[in-house]
């Protein structure tokens, strides 16, 4: 028989999880938010499920409960199903935060539920109507809840990483540094390419090939694929970057040089009498 899954929260992750889910045989129960109209909303997108206004007995035909509220509603939502009367036992929770952890979902545990986070390492600026294959999500939690997650993980043609339940929130500032952190630094890229006479769209088109090749070149030879001036030890080029960086707005300037001391720390360069000279010109 399929499982059947709650979804509290249906915004952008929970109506992609729950459509796709859907899509691979689970059956969708409750769809909880706190107003119908956006419950209806994600019943509508996912194509199953019961729109609910608030937790209720609804939740209670599900095997298996998804958080997917904003992370600073879970441990709330957690609170309002522990209050539920309904028995957890044979029940897994799951919450998809990336820097919470299962310890937010301790008014289920307490009722005997299994619980365990399942975090997509992806991005959903929209809710998506086709899920990509190879997704990578991160799982931690009880033994019960992760083998629930790896279930639909593999459903979902994804891919799962265990991490420590106690480093969730380093585990998340990584995925900060390489997602959103990234794209701010193809856009202010794009934006000083504008600056030097570039129209916009040409700007990202011939910025994000250079940004993708970078990062095939980092999968394979990790921090040895890295080149530039920096790398090379050239001191004039870099003191010609921060001057042009100097005429725009000081944000360009400071990551630029944040970023470059970092570089010059992580990694091994040419020469050493450059790399000083650089250090020195990069704190100034
Ligand atoms: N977006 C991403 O790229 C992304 C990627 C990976 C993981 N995540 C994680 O996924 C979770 C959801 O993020 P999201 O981007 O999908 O958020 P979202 O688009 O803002 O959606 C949040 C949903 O939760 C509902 N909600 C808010 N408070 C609630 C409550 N107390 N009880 C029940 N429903 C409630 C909202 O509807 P109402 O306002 O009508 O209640 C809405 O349906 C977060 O933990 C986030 O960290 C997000």
């Amino acid at each position: 028989m399929a499982k059947t899954i709650a979804l509290i929260g249906a915004g952008r992750v929970g109506q992609t999880l729950g459509r796709a889910l859907r899509r691979r045989g689970y059956r969708i129960g409750a769809v909880v938010t706190r107003r119908l109209s956006t419950a209806r909303a994600a019943v509508r997108f996912i194509g199953g499920g019961q729109a609910r206004a608030g937790v209720d007995a609804t939740v209670g035909d599900a095997h298996i409960v998804l958080i997917t509220t904003p992370d600073r509603q879970v441990a709330a939502a957690a609170r309002a199903l522990g209050r539920l009367k309904m028995s957890w036992r044979g029940r897994v929770a799951l919450q998809a935060s990336g820097a919470l952890s299962s310890r937010e979902l301790a008014p289920l545990k307490k009722h005997g539920a299994a619980v365990g986070s399942l975090h997509p390492l992806y991005p959903f600026p929209r809710p998506l109507r086709i899920f990509p294959r190879g997704v990578v999500f991160g799982v931690e939690g009880d033994r019960r809840a992760r083998r629930q997650a790896l279930a639909l993980v593999r459903a979902l043609g994804g891919q799962a990483m265990e991490i420590r339940s106690t480093e969730k929130a380093l585990y998340h500032a990584a995925a900060a540094l390489v997602a959103g952190h990234l794209l701010t630094l193809a856009d202010l890229g794009t934006r000083a390419l504008v600056r030097a006479g570039v129209r916009k769209a040409r700007a990202r088109r011939a910025l994000v090939p250079l940004a993708q090749a970078t990062l095939a070149c980092y999968a394979r030879w990790g921090g040895r694929a890295w080149t530039g001036p920096l790398e090379r030890g050239d001191v004039d080029t870099v003191r010609r970057h921060l001057a042009g960086l100097r005429r725009l707005p000081p944000q360009y300037l400071e990551t630029y040089q944040t970023l470059a001391r970092a570089a010059l720390s992580l990694y091994r360069a040419r020469s050493s009498k450059g790399t000083k000279r650089l250090r020195r010109l990069l704190e100034r």
